[in-house]
């Protein structure tokens, strides 16, 4: 089935009087990869459920160019679904498991090993055919889920948290290998994570929510760039988070103070108070440098070619940054972070 656009208008969901979902307007081009980005709760799965069927809306509507399918049972709408927890049979072998929707759905027994054969291929689990979900590991049972909902050639791929129970090593690989299945076969994918980093590096736009609402929609470099708010930019890495109050402006400049230091960031708030957003990685340990604050340091992590520092002002305020330098705890230092990187938000 070819598509040009999956669309969802106001999709809510509630379970009783709590809104899970409040009012999701997204359109999906075809061959996009898109992701919905947000903590623990914050209605990923729920999204992800109404798109598959899976889940009734409460309101709204969900449309593939200008059929309407939110009325439509999961098997109607035939998209590929990948569970965080697999869900694979255990009573089959992985050529069953990746066969079973073809079965169904009475493809012909030639066809079917083909393309089962295909779908194995891809994730390169031709040797392990014959073996039981029980003896494979967890990337490869997960790789198993992907050739079941990728062998359907389905018009849309789904997929909820699928690296979450996969160790760092294997989440990496299996994340590069999701994107290259996503290109080879020219899937149009939703994908559900918790991980700023997973979206970032897999998506081309991302959906950010909080509470069953869209806080922001953007491709990876103007979320990451551009957040809207401080709760945007607490996700995208802004690990300093301090409250303000905003004692000046100049055009997009703005001067604020707070936790007894003065910094200069930009904005659009003009007066009030402000949270203040600042990523680690921007601030530089020295003298001379825009915005300096004296801190002392308090823990030093070391990350291989950096140390990842925490420390405090003198108000007794925690700022986090990043360096190369040599530090240890008990010191105290000079660092600082342009203007340009120090974001003014409404608290
Ligand atoms: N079947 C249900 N009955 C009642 N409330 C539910 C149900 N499913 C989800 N919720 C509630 O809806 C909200 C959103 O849940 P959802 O599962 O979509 O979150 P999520 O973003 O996927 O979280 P996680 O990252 O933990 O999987 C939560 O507050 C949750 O408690
Ligand atoms: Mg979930």
């Amino acid at each position: 089935m070819t598509f040009e656009q999956l669309r969802l208008d106001g999709v809510s969901r509630s379970f009783g009087t709590a809104n899970a979902l409040r009012g999701l307007d997204l359109a999906i081009a075809r061959g996009e990869f898109v992701a919905l980005l947000g903590p623990s709760g914050c209605g990923k799965s729920t999204a992800l459920n109404c798109l598959a069927g899976l889940l009734p809306l409460t309101a709204g509507s969900i449309w593939l160019d200008d059929t309407r399918i939110d009325g439509q049972p999961p098997e109607q709408r035939g998209f590929g679904m990948v569970f965080q927890n697999y869900a694979l049979f255990p009573h089959m072998s992985v050529r069953a498991n990746v066969g079973f929707g073809l079965k169904m759905r009475k493809v012909g027994r030639a066809e079917a090993r083909r393309r089962v054969d295909e779908a194995l291929r891809l994730v390169q689990l031709t040797e392990h055919a014959a073996k039981f979900p029980a003896q494979l590991s967890g990337g490869q049972q997960q790789r198993v889920a992907i050739a079941r909902a990728v062998v359907l050639e389905p018009p849309v791929v789904l997929m909820d948290e699928p690296l979450s129970n996969l160790d760092a090593k294997l989440r990496l690989e299996m994340r590069m290998e999701i994107r290259r299945l996503h290109q080879t076969l020219g899937l149009t994918t939703v994908y559900v994570t918790h991980d700023q980093e997973e979206a970032l590096s897999l998506a081309d736009r991302l959906v950010v929510l909080r509470e069953g609402a869209v806080q922001q929609i953007g491709t990876p470099e103007e979320v990451y760039a551009q957040p809207v708010n401080s709760y945007v930019a607490s996700f995208m890495g802004y690990r300093n988070l301090l409250d303000a109050t905003i004692t000046g402006t100049a055009g997009s400049s703005i001067t604020v103070e707070g936790a007894g230091v003065r910094l200069t960031g930009r904005g659009t708030l003009t007066e009030g108070p402000a949270k203040v957003a600042i990523r680690p990685e921007d601030f530089v340990v020295g003298d001379g440098t825009e915005n300096a604050l004296d801190v002392t340091v308090e823990i030093v992590e070391y990350h291989g070619r950096e140390l990842s520092v925490s420390a405090r002002l003198e108000t007794g305020v925690p700022v986090y940054f990043r360096t190369d330098k040599r530090l240890a705890p008990g010191d105290t230092v000079k660092i600082g972070v342009p203007a340009e990187r120090v974001l003014v938000f409404a608290p």
